[in-house]
């Protein structure tokens, strides 16, 4: 079973991932990752951090000549940030108490205070370091190895912004579009439109001018993922659930969206179905339409995944809202630390990274293997059959 887990806090030494489970012979590019690593730092209304931190990995184990060998893989990612915080945030208490930060406000909208209620802190510092969006960085190096997976195999996985505040886009991207969109050298707010992300630009400055935040919504699509993957038979075999959490797992991300599930609730049942069709002469299914996103019954029907991901403003305000200080109980503003204003493209490039991960997943359940070879003889095999239907 591929599987990963995640480590590191915000301004610690780094971030680490583990990953399990993944066959061997899999092509594996340090450039491919870190161009993952350089689109989840990019997009209009990032905050001084992302000028800090120019995210490389470091492969540690699992890896070698370029290929997966099977093994446990590790990967290792240096917070730049963490020669400021060596006294803040030592593994090993300084003799004489070293130089704290303590957050005693709680931020609303944070982990701050559930946090530190749960773990019995009176300084919401280490709720805080380890519940940041800067541990999605170890998640997009996993997802851009899940991204090799199925990239061996054709399967592609992209992401647009489709809205910033009440800024959106009109009508569905093209597949041309969306790949251009991701191959820019320079990201303003990551939606294919220039007119609609000129709007979404001047809504970010609105934000900043104000000293607030703006939230939005991005779309992943995933491409040539064959029929078949997840199951009906069970509640937690179900891909469109697993894809949900998944998205929803992310920080700030509030609600998913699969297929066009909004426009579909305000419907009926006639308008919103993939009509069943069959071609003679290809001796293939096709459908009217691609409203379920590409999954039916939680099982993939081979069109294109669609899932939309919802992300609330960030929380953390420049004109902070009203909090309570943990150590007098006195009403006090919420902290303030350094901070994102939009992160809407961003957070694509997170959710990219989520739907690859539950996607190989998904694969290597159904074609399994423990070399490349093996894993693509079943696959191979598999379609075979699904032809011959
Ligand atoms: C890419 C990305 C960057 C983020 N940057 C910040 C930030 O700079 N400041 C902040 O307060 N929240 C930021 N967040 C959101 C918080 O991490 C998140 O709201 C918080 O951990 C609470 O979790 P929840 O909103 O999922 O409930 C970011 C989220 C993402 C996806």
């Amino acid at each position: 079973m591929f599987r990963f887990e995640t480590a590191g806090e915000s301004h610690g030494e780094c971030l680490v991932a583990t990953l399990t489970g993944l066959p061997a012979d899999i092509p594996i590019s340090i450039q491919a990752i870190n161009h993952e690593l350089w689109r989840r730092q990019q997009g209009y209304g990032r905050g001084g951090r992302m000028k800090i931190e120019t995210d490389q990995a470091e492969v540690v184990a699992g890896v070698r000549h370029s290929k997966t060998i099977g093994a446990p893989i590790a990967i290792l990612i240096r917070n730049r940030d963490w020669k400021n915080w060596t006294e803040i945030l030592p593994v090993e208490r300084i003799e004489g108490g070293g130089e704290a930060k303590p957050v005693t406000r709680p931020r609303p909208g944070h982990a701050d205070l559930a946090g530190c209620i749960k773990y019995n802190f009176h300084d919401a510092r280490y709720v805080l370091e380890r519940a940041s969006a800067r541990e999605t960085t170890a998640r997009v190096a996993v997802g851009a190895i899940a991204k090799a997976l199925l990239g061996a195999f054709g399967i592609e996985v992209l992401s647009h912004v489709i809205a910033v505040g009440a800024e959106r886009l009109q009508r569905q991207a093209t597949w041309e579009e969306i790949v251009a969109n991701s191959r820019k050298t320079e990201v303003l707010l990551g939606c294919v439109d220039p007119e609609t992300e000129g709007r979404m630009k001047e809504a970010v400055d609105v934000a900043y001018r104000t000293g607030d935040t703006i939230g939005g919504i991005f779309e992943v699509v995933a491409r040539n993922v064959p029929v078949g993957l997840g199951s009906h038979i069970t509640w937690d075999s179900r891909l469109d659930g697993r894809l949900a959490q998944a998205i929803v797992s992310m920080q700030a991300v509030k609600g998913v969206e699969v297929g066009s599930a909004e426009e579909q609730a305000a419907s009926y049942g006639s308008k919103v179905q993939d009509t069943i069709h069959y071609d003679k002469e290809d001796h293939r299914f096709f459908r009217g339409a691609n409203k379920a996103g590409g999954l039916e019954g939680g099982i993939t029907n081979g069109s294109d995944i669609y899932v939309r991901g919802f992300l609330k403003p960030i929380s953390t305000l420049r004109r902070p809202l009203e909090s309570v200080d943990l150590e007098t109980r006195d009403p006090a503003a919420a902290a303030y630390e350094r901070s994102d204003v939009c992160v809407v493209p961003a957070a694509g490039v997170i959710g990219e990274a989520m739907v690859a991960i539950v996607l190989a997943q998904a694969f290597l359940e159904k074609f399994g293997g423990d070399s490349l070879a093996e894993t693509r003889r079943n696959f191979d095999g598999y379609l075979q059959q699904v032809r011959e239907f």
